[in-house]
């Protein structure tokens, strides 16, 4: 490996568990948003899990954990990693048929991204932001402008699962729509083609208040 640059090109995740744990339904009737993190940083199997719940495959191995109008699979999910165990500060884009990390760019930019959004720098205290981006010429290409409409319906199916895996790791997650594209676009290294859609910042998170 080139000695100047000592992040791999490729990162393996640990297999995400595909059993057991909380119920389904203690998930659903546990599930809220939360915005305030504990300084503490995430295991890079819990960001593995939430990866793989929020795209990646099931066991059959070509479907994957959300579904896809006509299995067009718009969706890409990044990572903006600033306190993961076992892995450099910097942005990543999963790689949903290896389950692996691929190397975006160097460097905690946690705050640069949450510049973007409209006063919720807290959030910015989490250790690890997925992002779930859209490209959506691979609906629109099948499905006229009709596939704009299907991405969106698969982002919130997405995000669903990521809220309800994270509660059930005992992680919190907020859904944040509100940020400006370009300077999430920037941040993430996104070409024309690909959309920023939402961010959702995870850790564990203070007590919520009952
Ligand atoms: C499409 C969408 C966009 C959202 N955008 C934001 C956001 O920009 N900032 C934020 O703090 N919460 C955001 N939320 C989270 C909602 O504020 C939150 O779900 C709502 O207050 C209900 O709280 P709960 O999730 O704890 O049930 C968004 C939720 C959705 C579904």
């Amino acid at each position: 490996m080139d000695r100047e640059s000592p992040l791999p090109p490729d990162l393996r995740l640990p297999e995400p568990r595909r059993s057991g744990g909380v119920s389904l339904q203690d998930a659903i009737n546990s599930r809220h948003s939360a915005r305030n993190f504990l300084g503490v940083p995430l295991p890079l199997a819990d960001l593995g899990q939430l990866l793989w719940a929020t795209q990646g495959l099931v066991a059959e191995g070509r479907r994957r954990t959300t579904p896809s109008a006509g299995q067009t699979y718009p969706l890409e999910v990044l990572v903006v990693a600033g306190a993961v165990t076992g892995l450099n500060p910097g942005v990543y884009r999963y790689v949903v048929c290896d389950h692996a990390l691929s190397f975006v760019s160097e460097g905690d930019q946690r705050a640069d991204l949450f510049a973007a959004t409209m006063a919720q720098a807290e959030a910015a205290d989490a250790p690890a932001t997925i992002v779930i981006t859209a490209v959506y010429d691979r609906a629109t290409g099948r499905y006229g402008t009709r596939g704009i409409t299907y991405t969106l319906m698969e982002a919130g199916h997405a995000g669903q699962n990521l809220y309800l895996v994270a509660t059930a790791l005992g992680l919190g997650t907020v859904a944040v729509g509100a940020f400006r594209e370009e300077v999430v676009r920037a941040v993430l290294n996104l070409n024309v083609e690909e959309h920023p859609l939402y961010l959702f910042p995870v850790g564990r998170p203070l007590p919520h208040p009952a």
